[in-house]
């Protein structure tokens, strides 16, 4: 068994989510990972992968590992608080990121600002949004939808959101897309630090909006809720809402836009399935768990750090090493799902960890579901013949994603 096990190829030969091979055809490459075990190490990273489901809901749920990127072996050592600048201020103590405790009282108490009701209120604002992007479209015969549509909807819904007025719209824009690179530990250590200027350029934009707002109370919109709870609970302070103006910002801006494409793609490659999928906003959000499933999008999962030397699913942690957790590599395993080759916006998904699972399910789950039926609606509503304009080309660039370089669509209007 120890010789068979000696004699297999290095794990970094038969999954590169870097490589070309995995951007054409991720499907291979994660189940070979996933058999290598449970927790496999990965050299080029230094970093453990957890492949199994049962081992990253217990994970997700449980938290035995630390979210805070500064825990990182690797990350810059954390400054001094004389030294800190606005990033660090928002990022340390304050963080969704850092310690349970107040990370707990953080979504505690700003869950009312997640309700059903909030996310209709902010579906009506952005509705006339979306139909000014199509409008200003027109009617082209063919278009690229990354370039006219896809690449405006995160910005318009986090700004419309968080109630940033557009005045504040140019600039924000510049800085605010690069958010969560501070954070990945896969690239380089220049992009995190230019990526942590443009974040310090965010903060001191939003604070403004923050100093705006508090003379001018009780508009309909995330901050003006986020300001009451500030009035109403101690130990949620400005720099709580900044964090989390962040998080929203940086959770929300790269998931839509891979979504929007992906979605599109997939709709349009399975075109009798686009009126079952758009039937209802529950239709749909079943059927972007499929569109998620189908499309393999991720390279890196979710990141974690051993908070001290420990022994961790049968191997040793040293303190600060990453674990990923790759839920994605399951999507194809016929142990998993029946016909997984099957692309089917009804399949039954049970427990559905698309958008997490545990304490740090994704905040922003229901307004991405709302805001992804709300365009791709839009879309078949103008284009009801739209179909792909030849197989798209994939893009190498992006850090965390396979994304497409355009997505040309026809229109097929008359
Ligand atoms: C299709 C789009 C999206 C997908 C697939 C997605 C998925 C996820 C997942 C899997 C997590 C858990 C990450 C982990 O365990 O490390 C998460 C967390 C989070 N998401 Fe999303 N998300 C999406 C869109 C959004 C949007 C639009 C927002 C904000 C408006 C958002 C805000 C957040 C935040 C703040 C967290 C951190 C929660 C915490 O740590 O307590 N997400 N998301």
């Amino acid at each position: 068994m120890a010789e068979a096990a000696e004699k297999l190829p290095p794990v970094q030969e038969i999954f590169d989510p870097h490589s070309r091979a995995y951007m054409e055809d991720p499907v291979p490459q994660c189940l070979a990972l996933a058999e290598r075990g449970p927790l496999v190490w990965y050299e080029p990273w230094q970093a453990w992968i957890m492949t199994r489901m049962p081992d990253i809901m217990a994970c997700w749920k449980e938290e035995p590992l630390s979210s805070d990127f500064y825990d990182w072996e690797f990350a810059p050592p954390r400054p001094p608080e004389d030294q800190w600048s606005n990033f660090e201020r928002a990022m340390i103590g304050h963080s969704l990121l850092a310690d349970h405790d107040h990370h707990r009282l953080v979504r505690r108490v700003t869950a009312p600002a997640f309700s059903r009701n909030v996310v209709d209120a902010i579906q009506r604002k952005i509705e006339p949004d979306v139909k000014r992007l199509f409008d200003e479209l027109g009617q082209p015969e063919r278009f690229d939808y990354i370039e006219k549509i896809a690449n405006h909807i995160p910005f318009i819904s986090i700004t419309r959101m968080v109630g940033i007025p557009e005045k504040y719209w140019p600039d924000i824009k510049q800085v605010i897309m690069t958010f969560t690179e501070t954070w990945n530990p896969t690239i380089s250590d220049e992009q995190r630090e230019s990526a942590r200027q443009d974040s310090n350029r965010a903060i001191d934009i939003i604070r403004e909006v923050i100093a705006e707002r508090r003379n001018a109370p009780e508009q309909d919109d995330f901050l003006s809720t986020l300001l009451n709870i500030e009035a109403e609970n101690e130990g949620f302070e400005e720099g709580d809402i900044v964090t989390l103006i962040l998080a929203l910002i940086g959770a929300g801006a790269d998931t839509t836009l891979v979504a929007q494409q992906w979605s599109v793609y997939a709709l349009l490659k399975h075109r009798d399935q686009v009126e079952k999928a758009l039937s209802s906003p529950d239709a749909f959000s079943n059927a972007f768990s499929e569109i998620n499933r189908w499309g393999v999008s991720s390279k890196m999962g979710f990141a974690r750090y051993a908070p001290r030397d420990m022994e961790f699913m049968g191997e040793q942690l040293r303190k600060g090493v990453m674990v990923l957790m790759m839920p994605h590599l399951k999507d194809y395993d016929p142990n998993y799902y029946d016909n997984p080759e099957t692309f089917d916006v009804e399949r039954v998904f049970d427990p559905d960890v698309m958008f997490g699972y545990g304490p740090r399910y994704c905040i922003g789950a229901a307004l991405a579901k709302r805001q992804l039926y709300l365009t791709i609606t839009e879309l078949f509503k103008r284009f009801p013949d739209v179909e792909l304009d030849g197989e798209p080309e994939r893009d190498d660039s992006d850090h965390n994603a396979i994304v497409f370089k355009r997505l040309v669509l026809k229109t097929n209007v008359a």
